[in-house]
């Protein structure tokens, strides 16, 4: 499993304990995404996967907006795949995290547990009464004189917000992680056993590009760019007088109406040296930080990871290889699951494939 992960704190939540399976909910600014999981003897297997469109409105501001549209889609996707399981596995955007890496002298689980808030209040900007706080031991020191203690914090109505829509939707919210956890579980799971040196994660979602920068797997450093596939279909609808659907069925297909005309790779090239700009910029920031550790691959996923043009410009504006990455390569896939649509859909699947192995008591 992840060197950590979060499970932030809803109190107990299934109190008689009962062997129900879980579901993994991506709920995404253009679309939520659902996998089921089992883990088995010998690995993962893929049970059910679906994607289901959000109407614009649905995310606004980081939150669920549009609870009705939201909860449908998850009903649906449910419904529409026969998903038994009723314990969801969500998570909340890591912008809207607050994280922050503590050191205490090493103390036991239960004066850590009594400890934490304070030492909370000390470094996590916002009263504590408003977030919900969780926190992992993730390395001892020192011989064991001292721990790292990563802190994670995120505001009581952004979470509920998500937490809202799963229970109306008829699930249980059991576990709530970060998406920038959910991806380097990801990682770990696709790659795990080739893991080595320095690597940057992008995903390139609808409105947001997140980068996590993994070293030997873990994560050592985060950040968000608010960019996504929205501005590169924008970046169209301007520049050809043509309709978001249109701009979209272009960026995708590379195919525009009969009576327009485009060289798509053009058209959208200053939107993507623009984010390539600012990954660089982002990604120097790490390195200003960890000055000796060069990033040598940069895996992208999300939806708009495959926007024409992009990886050439990441590639050559950061002087590293950049690839797609196959999110869904540590899993068997059950008989009944379509390979083209998961072919096609593994990039989006991203944070859902790594929520989808997730288990309380993990941790
Ligand atoms: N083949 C493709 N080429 C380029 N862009 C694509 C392609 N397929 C989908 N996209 C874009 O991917 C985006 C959706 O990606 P994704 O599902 O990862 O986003 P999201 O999770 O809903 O958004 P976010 O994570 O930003 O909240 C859309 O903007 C869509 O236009
Ligand atoms: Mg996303």
């Amino acid at each position: 499993m992840a060197a950590f992960w979060n499970n932030l704190d809803l109190g107990s939540l299934n109190p008689f304990g009962k062997a129900e399976g879980y579901v993994a909910v991506d709920i995404g600014s253009s679309s939520v995404k659902m996998i089921e999981a089992a883990i088995e003897k010998d690995g993962y297997r893929l049970v059910s996967v679906g994607v289901l469109p959000l109407p614009p409105t649905a995310i606004q501001n980081n939150m669920v907006a549009d609870k009705d549209a939201v909860v449908k889609a998850i009903q649906s996707l449910l419904q529409n795949n026969g998903v038994k399981a009723t314990r969801a596995i969500a998570a909340v955007p890591g912008r809207v995290a607050i994280i922050k890496k503590i050191q205490l002298p090493a103390q036991g689980e239960e004066e850590l547990a009594a400890n934490v808030e304070f030492k909370a209040s000390e470094v996590i900007p916002e009263a504590l009464e408003n977030v919900n706080l969780d926190y992992q031991v993730l390395d001892y020191l020192e011989n064991g004189a001292k721990m790292d203690v990563l802190l994670v914090a995120v505001k009581k109505d952004i979470l509920n917000s998500y937490t809202q829509v799963i229970r109306d939707a008829g699930l249980t919210p059991a576990i709530m992680d970060v998406d920038y956890f959910a991806m380097e579980n990801m990682y770990e799971v696709s790659y795990g056993a080739t893991s080595e040196g320095v690597v940057a994660l992008l995903d390139i979602g609808a409105r947001y590009t997140s980068i996590n920068v993994l070293k030997q797997g873990v994560s050592a450093f985060t950040g968000d760019l608010p960019v996504g596939g929205e501005a590169f279909t924008e970046a169209l609808v301007q520049a050809l007088q043509v309709s978001p659907e249109q701009a979209e069925a272009f960026k995708v297909t590379g195919k525009l109406e009969a009576k327009k005309n485009g060289d798509l790779e053009k058209l959208l090239k200053p939107t993507v040296d623009h984010l390539a700009a600012e990954v660089a910029r982002t990604l120097s920031l790490y390195r200003a930080m960890a000055d000796e550790e060069a990033i040598h691959r940069i895996y992208l996923t999300g939806g708009a990871a495959k926007t024409t043009g992009l990886s050439k410009a990441l590639a050559d504006r950061l002087g590293v290889s950049v690839e797609l990455a196959e999110p869904l390569r540590g899993f068997t896939l059950s008989k009944h699951l379509d390979r083209e649509y998961l072919a096609e859909s593994a990039l989006a699947l991203a944070v859902g494939a790594g929520l989808s192995i997730r288990r309380l008591g993990d941790k």
